[in-house]
């Protein structure tokens, strides 16, 4: 008899193995009572750049559209943004930002003088949106405008004086010009990127170069309205750490008094394992799935390595890391203008906007703020519009269902992850991140990279006696799912019921290629 339930009790080991091995062990600890890291609501942002139909069409359609605006914003992409609480809006560029000229979009639009976007597909540009138009579109959205001025083909007085016509109410030339223009009271305008992408298409400048051009072009840059600017230099190109080096090193060696040149620093960093051949937004195998998520993951050295460097000469971390342009960059949708950088938006980009929030939340005290390229019709969009259609990505449902981390404590943790392999190389399996917001409740975002196996987590919550969990999930049945216009929606956020929470465990069973945000309270 005693040798029977032996043999039972070794069956149902050998069963419990046979289990873990099938689903992975993965364990996570969370600390719900050790947050003292804020995850700045900016590091939602957004960026719209004059490229394509990223605004025209996308966002502006003018007050005589037949498609429904206010002002010529389109009031569906409006309500659209408005639901996964967009914090900032970075324009106009980019590239575009180092040959617009902002004199020639304010005033009477049938007087505004054209020019021509060489960046973007050699089209004419109207100056249609300009500076009135942006403003209008962040107080509709409720969002901080993020405005890159022009050192490359601008000058310091240009620059100074776009400062001057936004923000101040003095008696002043600037000033009266933005009152003859239809707005009395001035606006508020913290943010200001001094340049884009210097070292390239912003001036092929030298990091030597652009620390001097950074610092004359700030000096003239005056606060008016009592609101501090926050100026953000230019970083180097993606791994260029030695302009990190000389940027931080000049701010370092200038006087304290003066240092106010400085508030943030750029980093911008594409998900291209090849850039010779990006591949389709939507035909794909797995080892493309896989080399998107691995180079995606590059983003987690990259912090690393620039806020090592900034360390350094900011021990205070008073500097900012400003990743102010991120995302998927694949080749064009068939038929359509190659300078427009239109492309469809899947379950992949999904997960590459999941692994990135959590990577920018868990360096949360440097990484303070993030804009992804682009907002709407733009590389990885939240929304992509045809006529007067609009379509809402996976990489949208990712913004909505991890907005409730925005403003919330970062929860330290440990994960444990399984490896997802593919030939010979392995990345961790799961992509984590928790937070408590501010009326207590703690939201733990899990991402499940491999696409065909499910996982089982173990968490540990400790510090807290919170004993109820729900949560939402994104998921589709194929990894290259996207959102078509016409058609019903094949991603979205769908409840999640594969969460238990007993006497502070947790354990989730995570689908296959799938994003979950469980909220405990
Ligand atoms: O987002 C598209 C372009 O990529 C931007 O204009 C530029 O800054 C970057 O190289």
């Amino acid at each position: 008899m005693a040798g029977k339930h032996v043999v039972i009790i070794f069956a149902f080991l050998c069963m419990q193995t046979v289990l873990l091995a099938q689903s992975g062990m993965n364990t996570l600890v969370v600390h719900a009572d050790g947050g003292k890291d804020t995850i700045s609501r900016f590091i939602y942002g957004q960026f719209a750049e004059h490229l394509g139909h990223g605004i025209y069409g996308g966002v502006w359609v003018g007050e005589d559209s037949p498609i429904p605006n206010t002002r010529g914003i389109r009031n569906d992409v409006v309500a659209a943004l408005k639901k996964i609480r967009v914090s900032a809006v970075r324009w106009p560029g980019g590239c575009f930002a180092d040959e617009y000229h902002w004199g020639a979009g304010i005033g009477p639009r049938a007087n505004r003088p054209k020019m021509v976007n060489t960046n973007w597909g050699g089209v004419t540009e109207d100056n249609s949106f300009g500076t009135h138009e942006f403003m209008d579109l962040c107080e509709q959205l409720g969002c901080e405008p993020v405005i890159c001025g022009n050192i490359g083909s601008g000058t310091v007085k240009e620059m100074s004086d776009w400062v001057q016509y936004l923000t101040s109410d003095g008696d002043n030339p600037m000033t009266e010009l933005r009152k003859k223009n239809g707005r009395e009271k001035p606006w508020k305008v913290k943010f200001w990127c001094v340049g884009n992408e210097t070292w390239g298409c912003g001036g092929i400048m030298s990091a030597d170069h652009y620390a001097n051009e950074l610092g004359r072009y700030s000096y003239f840059l005056k606060n008016y309205s009592g609101t501090p600017l926050y100026k953000i230099s230019s970083g180097g190109l993606q791994e260029d750490y030695a302009w990190t080096e000389t940027i931080m090193k000049k701010w370092k060696n200038t006087d304290a008094w003066l240092q106010g040149y400085m508030s943030g620093y750029s980093l911008h960093y594409y998900t291209v394992p090849d850039w010779n051949k990006k591949g389709t937004a939507t035909d794909f195998a797995e080892k493309d799935w896989f080399a998107t998520l691995s180079s995606t993951l590059k983003m987690d050295e990259l912090i690393r390595r620039h806020a090592a460097i900034m360390d350094a000469y900011d021990a205070q971390r008073r500097i900012g890391l400003i990743v102010d342009e991120w995302g998927n960059w694949f080749d064009v949708e068939p038929g359509t203008n190659p300078g427009f950088l239109y492309q469809q938006n899947t379950l992949r980009d999904a997960m590459v906007a999941a692994v990135n929030l959590n990577l920018f939340h868990k360096h949360c005290d440097r990484v303070k703020m993030a804009n992804i390229a682009q907002m709407v019709n733009v590389l990885q969009a939240m929304i992509l519009t045809k006529g007067p259609e609009i379509v809402l990505t996976p990489t949208y449902y990712v913004f909505k269902m991890y907005s409730v981390h925005q403003d919330a404590a970062l929860l330290p943790m440990e994960l444990q992850s399984e490896s997802y392999t593919n030939g010979k190389d392995s990345i961790p399996t799961l992509s984590v991140s928790a937070s408590k917001d501010r009326e207590g409740r703690i939201h733990i975002s899990l991402a499940n990279l491999h696409p065909t196996k499910g996982e089982n987590l173990r968490c540990e919550l400790k510090g807290t006696t919170s004993a109820r969990v729900s949560g939402e999930i994104i998921t589709a049945a194929t990894m290259n799912a996207y959102n078509d216009f016409g058609k019903p929606e094949a991603v979205n956020i769908k409840p999640f019921k594969g969460a238990q929470l007993r006497n502070g465990v947790l354990t989730v069973s995570l689908p296959a290629k799938s994003i979950v945000t469980l909220e405990v309270n």
